[in-house]
């Protein structure tokens, strides 16, 4: 009852502050003060309430109606007055235009990954930041007692909260991977997805690490999906992203979740491969990870990985914005520096 009182009188202060005339706002007046407005209907039916109730709820809307009658009041004179004076208002009067708020620079590169994966087919799906250990690790073939879950150093939510299912525990997703899981086990199949989201690691912050920070995760569920098609669509997002020269490096690589599992290099595109500080003189950067989902993981998802296969990768957004926009320190990114986000005007 009170948070209603307190919405009424949000909306009722909002409506009356910005009513035009004098007419619309009497009109507003007569919706949230008149006989039949929700406020008396409230006061008259005060003696419903249980006992102990009954003051407060009384008071509170008794408050509120002296605030809104004087507000009334205060706009009605106001009304008045300009009519005396013959006053009208300005419409050719240059408005008073509010500055301009910039998009985060992980914004802007999102929104540009994302709508290259769109022009080939992929659909955008949203994510958990806080999920379970089954569908962190477990359904993704990362078994909780294996070493190789060090690699996605985890922050666990309360040692306590135990969620339903009994046994797996909360934490806040080390990795996008786990939205593979979800979507799978609620999409139809054939299935492209492209899940941009925020990720935790407990790393200690330094130019390169942060313990938040952001991926993309793809994925494509079909019946003959092959490692050609994660190779060529891969390239298709590296050309469309970071100009049409660039070329790809495919190094194999382990990850509990594909099979084979590869890590990803652009070809360095500021020195063009001849080797730079940025690429370190080697000539390529790593971008991401990749691979052809395991078949556990799509049986995880209720898929019988005899009919379907897919491929899936994941990439570091943060370390693209840096590249792209050659930004040296990760913590720029979450220090809500004004100074900062000014740039990306
Ligand atoms: N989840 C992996 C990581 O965070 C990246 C990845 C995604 C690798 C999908 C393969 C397939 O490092």
């Amino acid at each position: 009852m009170g948070e209603k009182i307190l919405k009424i009188k949000k909306e009722a202060s909002k409506q009356l502050s910005e009513a035009k005339d004098l007419q619309m706002l009497q009109e507003t007046f007569y919706k949230y003060l008149g006989r039949k407005a929700e406020l008396n209907i409230i006061l008259k039916e005060l003696k419903k309430l249980p006992p102990e109730k009954k003051p407060i709820i009384g008071k509170m809307v008794n408050e509120t109606k002296r605030y809104l009658l004087a507000l009334y009041e205060e706009r009605a004179s106001l009304f008045k007055k300009q009519k005396e004076k013959g006053e009208k208002i300005d419409f050719s009067l240059p408005a008073n235009i509010p500055p301009l708020a910039s998009k985060h620079p992980l914004s802007l590169i999102t929104e540009e990954i994302v709508s290259s994966f769109r022009r080939i087919g992929f659909s955008i799906e949203e994510g958990k930041e806080i999920d379970t250990e089954f569908y962190n690790f477990e359904a993704l073939n990362i078994p909780l007692e294996h070493p190789s879950r060090d690699a996605f150093d985890t922050f666990y939510i309360d040692e306590k909260s135990i969620p339903p299912d009994g046994k797996y525990k909360y934490l806040l997703r080390s990795h996008t991977s786990p939205s593979q899981i979800h979507v799978l086990q609620n999409k139809e199949l054939p299935a492209r997805f492209i899940v941009p989201g925020r990720v935790y690691r407990p790393d200690n912050m330094d130019a390169s690490h942060s313990f938040m920070f952001s991926q993309i995760e793809g994925f494509y569920v079909d019946r003959t999906v092959t490692f050609a098609h994660l190779k060529g669509t891969l390239l298709f997002f590296a050309k469309d992203i970071f100009g049409k020269e660039v070329s790809l490096r495919f190094r194999p690589h382990f990850f509990p979740f594909t099979e084979p599992s590869v890590e990803v290099d652009i070809s360095c595109f500021l020195c063009k491969g001849e080797g730079c500080s940025v690429c370190k003189k080697t000539g390529f950067i790593e971008i991401l990870g990749a691979g052809m989902i395991h078949p556990r993981v799509l049986q995880s998802c209720g898929i019988n990985p005899e009919e379907w296969k897919g491929f899936a990768f994941g990439m570091g957004i943060d370390r693209i914005a840096m590249l792209k926009f050659g930004i040296n320190d990760i913590r720029l990114f979450y220090e809500n520096d004004l100074r900062f986000l000014e740039n990306f005007l």
